[in-house]
């Protein structure tokens, strides 16, 4: 019996098999400890929530080959085929760590692809990771921060690996995959030990979020340029002048008034 359990789920399998048995896994600590794969699942941030009331270790990594209902922010769809990283890992944080879990997400992708294939990743705010302007992974965190409830957090994670963007309408123009990227196969295996590790390492080093949100301000790729926010029913033209520690983003309106903006979707203008 493998010393990982897998509740629910099955070995991993394809590219991934043997994943947990590698002598590099689990990532040097908590993040994968308890990894559940599955070849097909609605949604891996269903199945770390389930997990959460079944009390499941902090740390435990939900693992898709494929989703069926995979979900984006702004209640939009993710494209979730076969040959893609879809992920979910079950967080217990202190409430004070909350507003720095999708800043953490997108730092821990950007170094853990940097540092696997060499190739120079951005940030488009607020936690899109982009690489030549286009997005190649996405971060979605549901939270339950409810009174008597234990506080939870689900920190989903994609990344466009194998897709190819064009045969999706929906994405043809902004996404871009890292295999077209790099031209030859990625390794998702070694993909997803680096991202963990990256992970287990800043939620350790977390402290009062001040280096991260450092590093996640100089990987910022918006900052200083011309943008449109659509935020709810509002679309708020200007320059997204600076970041804030707790995320948001002051925007430059052209009445030269500053505008917090707290959740939003970013489009670069084009002068
Ligand atoms: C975004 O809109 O940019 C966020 C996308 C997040 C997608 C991931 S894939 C794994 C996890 N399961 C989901 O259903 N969504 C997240």
């Amino acid at each position: 019996m493998d010393k990982r359990k897998y509740d629910g789920g099955e070995a991993p399998a394809g590219d991934y098999a043997g994943l947990t048995a590698d002598s590099d896994y689990p990532a040097s600590g908590l993040m994968g400890s308890n990894l559940i794969y599955f070849p097909v699942i609605y949604s891996t941030m269903d199945a770390a929530r389930d997990q959460a009331i079944a009390k499941a270790s902090e740390g435990t990594v939900i693992l898709a080959e494929t989703q069926t209902g995979g979900k984006g922010r702004l209640s939009r769809t993710w494209i979730s085929p076969s040959g893609n990283v879809f992920l979910s890992v079950l967080l217990y944080p202190e409430k004070a760590a909350l507003p720095y879990l999708t800043m953490l997400a997108a730092v821990a992708l950007a170094r853990a692809i940097e540092k696997q294939l060499g190739l120079p990743t951005g940030l488009k705010w607020p936690n899109d990771v982009l690489i030549g302007g286009k997005k190649v992974a996405g971060i979605l965190l549901e939270t339950n921060a409810g009174g008597r409830e234990t506080l939870f957090a689900v920190m989903g994670i994609g990344i466009n690996v194998n897709i190819a963007p064009g045969e999706y309408e929906a994405i043809a123009t902004t996404a871009v995959s890292l295999t077209e990227l790099a031209g030859a196969a990625v390794s998702r295996r070694n993909l997803v030990k680096a991202l963990l590790r990256e992970i287990n390492s800043l939620y350790g080093d977390l402290g009062d979020g001040a280096d991260l949100f450092t590093e996640w301000r100089q990987r910022l790729a918006t900052l200083g340029s011309r943008v449109t926010i659509t935020a709810g029913k509002e679309i708020v033209e200007g320059v997204a002048e600076e970041v804030n520690p707790d995320g948001s983003l002051m925007l430059r309106l052209d009445d030269h008034t500053l505008r917090r903006i707290v959740a939003g979707d970013l489009k670069l203008r084009h002068k």
